[in-house]
């Protein structure tokens, strides 16, 4: 059994000295990659730029941009039996990279226009291999659970874990945080506020049984 994880934000490139990037710090995908390994699953982490440990026992596949994200998960998705996309993958970066430092004009404004990146977990969802778990988190600022199964639908996947951000004690850089996992069968289960690592367990217990019945 082999398990992918993703984590951590990406960061996208303006220039030499700027990127757009998110406050993802990666906890999440970490504590889930180490739930992993502790379980005795063999565990590969992508993971975009963050600053903790890697933890024992797991491949870690250190990359920046999403294109590269892109790239690394699709090779190791290959022969993946369960893989959880945590990683708050850019949905657009600068169409043109500038090789030099852009200077600051005379203009009160300037304009940076964007394009669409890939979305990662929905190509997995369009070619997903038969028997293999696919779960995605949904950021939510608002109506947490519709939006949730929209992307549980849209993108093809086995579970969705929805994920309110912005409230303290949730989401984005936090130790902690509360979530509800849905099925594509329709199960429901919601886990209260709680340090990450033990939920991280708690999730993969979930998905692992779901991938034995
Ligand atoms: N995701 C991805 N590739 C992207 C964007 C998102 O694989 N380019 C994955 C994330 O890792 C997450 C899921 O899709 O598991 C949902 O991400 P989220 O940011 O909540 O939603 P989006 O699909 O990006 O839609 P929106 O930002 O409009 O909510």
């Amino acid at each position: 059994m082999k398990v992918l994880i993703s984590a951590g934000p990406t960061r996208e490139k303006i220039d030499p000295a700027r990127f757009i990037s998110n406050f993802s710090s990666g906890k999440m995908g970490y504590a889930l990659a180490a739930a992993s390994a502790k379980s005795g699953l063999k565990t590969v982490l992508v993971s975009g730029p963050v600053s903790i440990k890697p933890p024992r026992n797991v491949k870690i596949i250190n990359v920046e941009s999403s294109a590269e994200m892109t790239c690394e998960i699709r090779r190791e998705a290959k022969n993946s039996d369960i893989i959880i996309m945590a990683a708050a993958v850019a949905d657009y970066r600068p169409l043109k990279y500038a090789n030099e430092k852009i200077k600051k004009s005379h203009s009160e404004k300037i304009t940076i226009e964007l394009e669409k990146t890939e979305d990662i977990l929905a190509s997995l969802g369009k070619n997903k291999k038969k028997g293999q778990i696919l779960c995605g988190f949904s950021a939510e600022t608002s109506k947490l659970v519709p939006n949730a199964l929209k992307k549980l639908k849209s993108k093809n996947l086995d579970w969705i874990i929805a994920n309110e951000i912005g409230r303290p004690g949730r989401g984005f850089g936090c130790d902690t945080n509360e979530v509800i996992m849905i099925s594509k069968d329709g199960e429901k289960v919601k886990f209260p506020l709680q340090k990450k690592r033990p939920l991280a367990e708690k999730i993969l217990k979930l998905i692992l049984r779901s991938c034995n019945t």
